[in-house]
């Protein structure tokens, strides 16, 4: 028996690096999904099929009842509200990872594993609580912080490095007592401080980000739900878990790699916090330093994309939250018809999370093959008629290219300027996410189309 579970182990090892190759692009990330479910079915059997599995009353019960609450979420969670979702995710493998390396500790097995073996099983203990621990407060604080139930304010308490710090090499000075004086009173003692050290950790670590920094701490604290799995694996030696704890771990860090080089940001200043302020659009731009924003009717977009032979659309953020993906794409049907060449250009960053723009266009069926990354279609801007912004702010900046001393200096952006026309949709003057003003509304070739996205090109639609 054994050996058909390892077997079936390795099958889904196997099925989970495909499901990740998969959704590395948009045509094949389907397949992934149903290569990771069909990855997690046969781990899932395999493991309730091995004799260790006994309780089955309460496994059915537990199984059935999670799935439930799982499938009723999944079906009405709303895009925008994916990153908080994925946060409160990863607190449950925190509090799996603590639950199951305390019971660890407590099973009689523990007590039989003697010398290096009982040394290295207690360090996995210790460590699947500690990471677990920090993953489950902080993946709390961060799935309030998105949802607006906790502030979005970094706390920022004094001496709060030094705080961090403390726990850490407290935790880590405990970690030595704890491995070489197995099953103690005093240890043990240790462990359930640690556990409330690590638990305040979690907490003090997420709430000293600012809300708008959390996208790359929910990334950060997936990477960590990865680790705390896999030293789970170790605990209970089991490979697969081991293999999918590592995947999700190093995954989890690129993702956050990726989205700091994207924003042209340290992963350390992210950490640090002090940087997102509010999560929301800060206050509005200086339009008397910078000049006078013009103001376009829909009327006058329609009838200028109605003569435009070749338009970009950059979409950002905005255009997620006014649910606008359906509509634009009616509005590229309309154009396309009529002989326009529409393309999209999307941001690596653009939104709140890595593709959070592929994914929307994905589910109004806008066809991939329009789709282009910014690095694709950023020299095509000055042979474009018109580019339509609509609710991107940061991501078009031209100060991330032109001015030094900016807040988002450094950046990356699209081009968007250097077309013959811009019109930018959204509904004030407001700054974006990283709160800096945005010269681009004051240029002469850009016009704003003030309103929510979804209805502004509604206007234009009817108009066309
Ligand atoms: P932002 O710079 O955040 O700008 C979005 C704009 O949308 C706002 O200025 C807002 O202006 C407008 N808006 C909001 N609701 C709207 C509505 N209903 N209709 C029309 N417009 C609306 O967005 P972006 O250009 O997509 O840039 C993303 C930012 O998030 C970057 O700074 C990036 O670094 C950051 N970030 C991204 C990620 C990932 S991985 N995507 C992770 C962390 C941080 P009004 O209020 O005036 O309407």
């Amino acid at each position: 028996m054994d050996g058909v579970i390892y077997m079936a182990y390795l099958l889904a090892a196997v099925l989970f690096i495909l499901s990740l190759k998969g959704l590395s692009n948009h045509e094949s990330a389907k397949l992934g999904n149903y290569y990771g479910m069909a990855g997690m079915a046969i781990a899932v059997l395999a493991t309730i099929s091995s004799d260790a599995v006994t309780a089955y009353v309460m496994l059915i019960i537990a199984v059935g009842v999670g799935s439930y609450i799982g499938v009723q979420k999944a079906k009405s969670v709303e895009m925008t509200e994916m990153p908080q979702l994925v946060a409160l995710l990863h607190s449950f493998v925190g509090m799996a990872a603590i639950l199951i390396s305390w019971a660890g500790y407590i099973s009689p097995a523990a007590h039989e594993l003697t010398g290096a073996e009982q040394t290295i099983h207690l360090v996995e203990i210790y460590l699947g609580i500690f990471i677990g621990a920090v993953t489950f407060t902080g993946s709390l604080i961060a799935w309030g912080k998105l949802n607006g139930k906790i502030s979005g304010k970094p706390l920022t308490l004094p001496f709060r490095h030094g705080l961090n710090a403390g726990a850490i090499i407290i935790s880590l000075w405990m970690m030595t007592y704890f491995a070489s004086n197995p099953h103690t009173g005093l240890s043990t003692f240790m462990l359930l401080v640690m556990t409330v050290i690590a638990l305040a950790l979690g907490l003090h670590l997420v709430a000293a980000i600012g809300g708008a920094d959390m996208p790359v701490v929910v990334s950060m604290l997936n990477s960590y739900s990865g680790w705390a799995a896999a030293a789970t694996g170790f605990m209970l030696g089991n490979d697969l878990l081991i293999v999918v704890g590592a995947l999700v771990g190093s995954s989890g860090a690129i993702l956050s790699y990726i989205m700091c080089r994207g924003m042209n940001r340290s992963f350390i200043s992210v950490i640090m916090g002090g940087f997102g302020t509010d999560g929301s659009s800060g206050g509005s731009a200086d339009a008397g330093e910078q000049g006078d924003a013009v103001e376009a009717s829909a009327d006058d977009v329609a009838d200028e994309l109605s003569n435009a032979k070749s338009v970009i659309i950059v979409p950002g953020f905005g255009m997620a939250v006014a649910k606008a993906q359906q509509v634009v794409k009616e509005m590229t049907e309309n154009l396309q018809k009529k002989g326009c060449n529409v393309r999209f250009g999307i941001h690596p960053v653009a939104g709140r999370l890595p593709g959070h723009m592929n994914v929307l266009l994905a589910e109004a069926d806008v066809p991939y093959d329009i789709v282009l990354e910014m690095d694709e279609i950023n020299d095509d801007f000055p042979e474009t008629d018109m580019v339509l912004v609509i609710g991107a702010n940061d991501t078009v900046n031209p100060d991330a290219m032109e001015r030094p001393d900016s807040p988002i200096a450094g950046m990356p952006v699209l081009k968007v300027w250097e077309a013959k026309q811009v019109i930018v949709l959204k509904r004030s003057l407001a700054s974006g996410y990283a709160g800096v003003e945005n010269p681009l509304f004051f240029k002469d070739n850009t016009r704003m189309l003030f309103g929510d996205a979804k209805e502004s090109i509604q206007s234009v639609l009817k108009s066309l």
